[in-house]
Formats: C-alpha cells, structure tokens, sequence
C-alpha cells in the first residue's frame, strides 16, 4: 500500500545512500543525518522514517563524534569462542540497545566471512572457520539486534576473506564448496534471523563483482533462502547500474553513481523495469515494518555504559580460551602469590581493540594516548580496562608490578623472582590491511621467552585479533586466548586468572603452529598490494584470480587432510575442572550422551559433536555438526541431546544443483575439542 503511493522519485531516493557524510572528512552530509556510516531521507508525506546506519561490528562506531557513548565489545569472533547462542543474542542486544539510544535505526555489523586466512585483518570481526558455528552465532546476534526494533544487518557477502586485494580480487570457487563452507554459515545466519539487510563485498567471484552477482544475489540469496530484505551494497563496491540491478542489489552505498540518475536513465530506458525498481522498495519497506522501525521509531536517550559494561564482560568471561595450563599453574590463589610482575601490552591502564569500521571509540579517549578529537584510522586503540587494577583487587595483599616490556632484559628481571609472571601479548588488526605472517608484532616472541627464561611460572594473556604462531609455548606455564576482549576485558582477565570465573571458551579457529603450515604460506596478492586502503577507498587497478586450495577443507578440516598437527586444535579450550563423556547413543535424528564434572570445582562444557561423511562424499575430514554448552556442579551428570541438523552435514550436489544428505555410515564423534574425541559412534543416515 505504501509502495503505490509512491512516487518515481520518491522510490529513486530509497534505493541510493546520501554520500559519504561524516566518514569523508570534507564532504557534506544532509542536516537530518544522525552521523553514521550511511543515510537515506525520510518520506514524511507518507510517515517513511529515514534510514539511519552506523557500523556497529563489536560495539556502535563513531559516537564521540556527537560526544555519545559506545559499548565495546569483545570482539565478534572472541563471541564464536563462547559457543553460547544466549550470548549471542545479548551481543546484539547490546548493539541493538545502544544504535536506538543514540538516533540510529539499523546495524551494519553482523560480519560472516568465515576465516579461510588467518592473517585477514577482519577476523576479529567474524565468527571463525565453522559455517555451522559461525552461522548460529552470527544468526542469533543479528536477531538480538533486531530485538531491538533496530535492522539487523549481514556482511559481507560473500568470500570477502581476506582483506589484502579485496576490492579486485576475483575468488574462483565450484559450487559445491561455495555452498557447503562459506555460503553455509551465511544461509544459517540469514534463515535464522531473516536481517533487513545483506551487505554485499567489494571482491569479485567467479569473474563478477559480489555486488553485481546473479548467481550469489538472485540465485541463491533471493531465490533458493527466500531473503526477504535488501541488498545494499558495501561502501562504493557498486559498479554498474543495470548489471547490478538485475543480478539483485537493491541499494548503493554510500551514495548515488550508479543508482540515482543512471538508475533512473536505464528504468526510462527499460534496461532496468519498473517491477525491479518496486522490488527493491518493497524490500527495503517491508524490512522496516518487520523490524519495527515504524512501529517504534527510535527516540534518543543515554547509553547506560554501566549495563553495557556488564554485559561485555560477561561475554568476555565466557569467550576467553585457556589453551595452555601446565601443572595447574591457574588459577592463581590470592593469598598464596605474593609478587606477580605483568609485562607488557599496557596491561597497567587499558587493553587493545580492533579498528577499521569496527573501531569503537573509547571513553576518555585512546586510554594509552588520550588526545583531542576522533580515533584515527589505522592507530590502536586502548580502551580504559586495567588488567592490573582488576588483579590488585583480587589480590590486595600482593605486591604487584608493571614493566613495558619494551625492554625484555629489564622485563625478565622484573619477572626474576616473581611467584608468577604475566606477559600480555598485543596484536593490533585492522580492516584494510592483513597482517604479514602469524608472528606477534614487533619484539614480543623474545620478550616472552626472556621472561620465561627468567621465570618457570609465566603466564601469557594474548589479545589479538586471530591465532598467532608461538614459538615459545613450550617455555611458559599457562597461556590465554583473551582476544579482543572489550570494555570489561581487565577484569575479566583478572577473574580467569584467580578462578573467581571458570574459564569455559573454546577456540572457534585453529591456531596454526606455522605459517608453513597454512593452505597459503603467503597471503596472495600481498607484494602487489597498495598501502592499507583507507575506507575502502582502496586502488581498483590490478587483480588477481584467487582459488583457494583448502576448497572445502576450510579451517580444521585443513589441518587434518594436511597431516599438520595445529598448536591448538578447533573446539580446544582448557577448565579448572574436568568432564567425562560416556553413554553415547545415536540415532537418526540425535545424538545422546552423558557429560559428568569430575573435577571439584564447578564448570562450563561445550560438548562438540562432529561427523564423518560416508566415504562416497568424498569429504575426508570432521564435520561439526552441532554442540551443546552446560554448566555443571562437581561431581554432577547430565544427558544431552543434539539434533543431526541433515542440512548442516549434506552435500551439494552440483549437477543437480541441490542439497543431498548421501546414504550410508555417518561416523558421529563426541567431545570437548575436535582433537579430544570422548566417544565414537556411527549412524546410518540418508536412505
Ligand atoms: C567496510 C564495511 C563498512 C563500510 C561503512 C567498508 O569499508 O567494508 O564493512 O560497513 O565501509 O563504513
């Protein structure tokens, strides 16, 4: 009903952003704009609210450029590591809570890309290498943010897995791992949260820009998932107008080269028809009811960092991974260290976050650099979370100390002497640029095996945006997946450490030993590759086919057709207590079992299961078909059931272009890691 009352003009203006605004420093922005990363003009005459959009991946970006205030949180794929849907949600929750409470009323985040290269710059803003995980994950986040009555968003579709080339490089992939890997994790995401946008990526695949690609937009997205919602493209990743239009985008970011008078020119014209230019609307449209942005239109009020500060650290504590304890160095027990030496990583005032678009600005200013104005492209920065002040309040009658470590002699002196020394490792990551290999950044491998050579108790708090290779691992006691661990990330840390919270994460990524050990030894694309690109502004000229060789063997299953043992396996994640895992009954429909905390302190377990496909699939390698995580008391059992979703282990069959759960043996595996397989079964499914 609101589509035919529109005018032509009126629905030439929904299908286009209003330019670059605040993001292009210089260029102007409409008043009614509410300063994010994108605006489309309301239609007052017929009670259209306008569409305000802020990238909002761990946190709502640029909100002191109004003197407004943010959340961050931990980061997207620190979220994968707690495998819990409920944090999921709340994730969004909190995104959602805070885009309404300062005038926005839609989300860009929702990244999906799942990691086929560790070193991409985006990881941090994505849920891992597992469709089946990172889909759950990401789906939920985005229904927590559209719980919100704000848009939700998913991004960036699709095979934008790499930052290095990605506004030329064209991704060549079959079909069937297209649809088994990447688009997977998108098709769980999407069905399960039905988000009012798809942000389609600059690359290309198979030959055609990702914004301009029949087959991804039309095919597949609209046609075989039923996608309800618009298409917009990322930032300038448009590049044609009748192409684009007919393969299936809906919308171009952030302005009008393509879709405004071109657009206009070409439905003259009847390259493009009035039906398509209807359809675009009525997506965008129908988005908005459905979401509740005219029902409820957003009404400004003042974020409550207090209540977002819980809740990121409660994310927190349940996504930071012990992946090392030796001789149960952790937890640490207040009254029993009396010096603790931290070394490095600012750990005395902040912990590090991620940037590009998914930098949040932190409160006070950068906590390491505090100065006037906004964060500045490609700067770290810290955010106002003290590992230190939080381990002197759990420890007050400890003496504790802080060296920079830029120093690693005087660092392991500090360390010498110490009951425990705790080095924490920083890697800052950002949107347009990957790192070159997996090694920490500058000096910190010496400085860790210093302080380890100085001291048998050390403990590593790694916060990075991915795995990083570490060559010192067999020298330390203890070592923390901590990633980017937001807002309440100090403390968080501090209660991991003295087991005030139990530590229950569990690696959504292989850390690799090696970048020998990788699919790709080197990033492609690197040497050729322009300095970091700013915005997305990046050089179009060049490009480079990519094929990826892992294909369906993306992530662990890599490793495990590769013969290479990784320094942490998929799905690992240490406790301060123990679980067994017996009684294994499967059947066509689930998989039982029980799980029992042998230990003597209460714990959190995600139980994984994997499966194996019949050998005719000719997928040699562990699928994770589903997972549960429970709490338990010591000594406490409890039987779980996990349903065999039969899209999430079937094939595509490319011929026939359709899904295919084969018959035969599915090889079932229960654990807490895929390299810590409990109880083994098999199921004869598909027929
Ligand atoms: C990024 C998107 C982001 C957009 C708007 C692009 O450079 O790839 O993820 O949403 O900019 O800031």
């Amino acid at each position: 009903m609101v589509l035919e009352q529109m005018t032509l003009e009126e629905k030439l203006q929904m299908v286009h952003g209003s330019g670059w605004g605040v993001l292009r420093p210089g260029t102007p922005y409409p008043a009614e704009s509410n300063h994010g990363a994108g605006f489309v003009p309301a239609i007052p005459r017929l009670g259209i609210p306008k569409i305000d959009l802020a990238d909002s991946a761990v946190g709502v970006r640029m909100s002191a450029f109004d003197g407004r205030y943010s959340t961050l949180l931990p980061s997207a794929l620190a979220l994968a590591g707690s495998w819990d849907l409920d944090a999921a949600h709340l994730y969004g929750e909190v995104i959602g809570r805070e885009l309404r409470a300062q005038g926005f009323n839609m989300s860009i985040g929702g990244g999906m890309d799942l990691t086929r290269e560790p070193r991409n710059g985006r990881n941090f803003e994505y849920a891992g290498e597992d469709p089946v995980l990172a889909g759950n994950m990401v789906g939920h986040l985005a229904m927590g943010v559209q719980s919100q009555h704000v848009m939700g968003d998913i991004k960036h579709y699709a095979f934008n897995d790499q930052e290095t080339l990605r506004n030329t490089i064209n991704v060549v992939m079959d079909k069937r791992t297209m649809r088994e890997t990447d688009l997977l994790g998108f098709e769980i995401a999407i069905k399960l949260a039905q988000p009012a946008g798809v942000m389609c990526a600059y690359n290309k695949v198979n030959g055609d820009w990702a914004c301009e690609n029949d087959y991804l937009l039309n095919e597949v997205l609209k046609k075989d998932w039923g996608f309800k919602g618009w298409v917009l493209s990322d930032w300038e990743a448009t590049h044609s107008t009748v192409k684009a239009a007919n393969a299936g985008l809906d919308q171009e970011m952030p302005g009008e080269d393509y879709f405004g008078q071109k657009l206009k020119d070409a439905i003259a014209g009847g390259q493009v028809s009035m039906e398509r230019l209807n359809d675009m609307n009525h997506r965008i449209l129908r988005s908005m009811f459905a979401a509740g942005v005219i029902d409820y239109p957003v009404r400004r009020s003042v974020v409550d960092p207090f209540q977002g500060k819980d809740d990121a650290q409660h994310i927190a504590e349940e996504s930071i991974v012990l992946l090392k304890n030796e001789r149960n160095q952790l937890p640490l027990v207040a009254g029993k260290v009396r010096r603790i030496a931290l070394i490095g990583g600012h750990a005395d005032v902040a912990v590090i976050s991620g940037g590009g678009s998914a930098q949040v600005d932190a409160p006070g200013g950068n906590a390491i650099d505090p100065q006037h104005g906004g964060t500045v492209w490609g700067k770290p920065v810290y955010f106002p979370s003290s590992p230190m002040k939080a381990i002197r309040k759990l420890a007050p009658s400890a003496e504790v100390t802080y060296t920079s470590g830029d120093d690693a002699a005087a660092a392991a002196s500090a360390a010498k002497g110490a009951d425990v020394a705790i080095v924490f490792a920083t890697e800052y990551m950002t949107e347009g640029a990957d790192a070159a290999n997996l090694s920490l950044p500058g000096n910190q491998d010496a400085l860790i095996s210093a302080v380890a050579a100085a001291n048998p108790h050390t403990v590593v708090a790694l916060e990075t945006g991915g795995p990083v290779s570490m060559p010192w691992a067999g020298q330390v006691s203890g070592v923390l997946a901590a990633w980017y661990p937001g807002i309440g990330g100090g403390e968080a840390i501090a209660n991991l450490l003295f087991g005030q919270v139990n530590p229950s994460g569990k690696l959504p990524i292989t850390f690799p030993k090696s970048d020998a050990d990788l699919p790709e030894p080197k990033i492609v694309g690197r040497e050729e590759r322009s300095p970091n690109s700013d915005n997305g502004r990046a050089r179009r000229s060049g490009s480079a086919d990519l094929q990826y060789k892992e294909g369906l063997a993306i992530g662990y299953r890599w490793y495990e057709v590769s013969n290479h043992q990784p320094m942490f396996a998929f799905g690992h994640g240490l406790s301060y207590t123990t679980f067994r895992y017996s009684g294994l009954q499967v059947d066509k429909s689930a998989v039982h079992f029980t799980v029992t905390n042998t230990g003597k302190v209460a714990g959190a377990e995600v139980a994984q299961v994997y499966v194996r496909l019949p050998q005719a699939a000719g997928e040699p390698f562990q699928r994770l078909a589903g997972w549960e995580r429970l709490t338990l008391a010591p000594g406490e059992s409890r039987t779980v059931t996990v349903p065999l979703n039969p899209a999430w282990i079937s094939i595509f069959d490319e011929k026939a272009d359709r899904w295919q759960l084969l018959p035969g043996d599915y090889g079932v595996e229960v654990g807490g890691a895929s390299d810590a397989i409990a109880v083994k079964g098999t199921v004869r499914l598909g027929e």
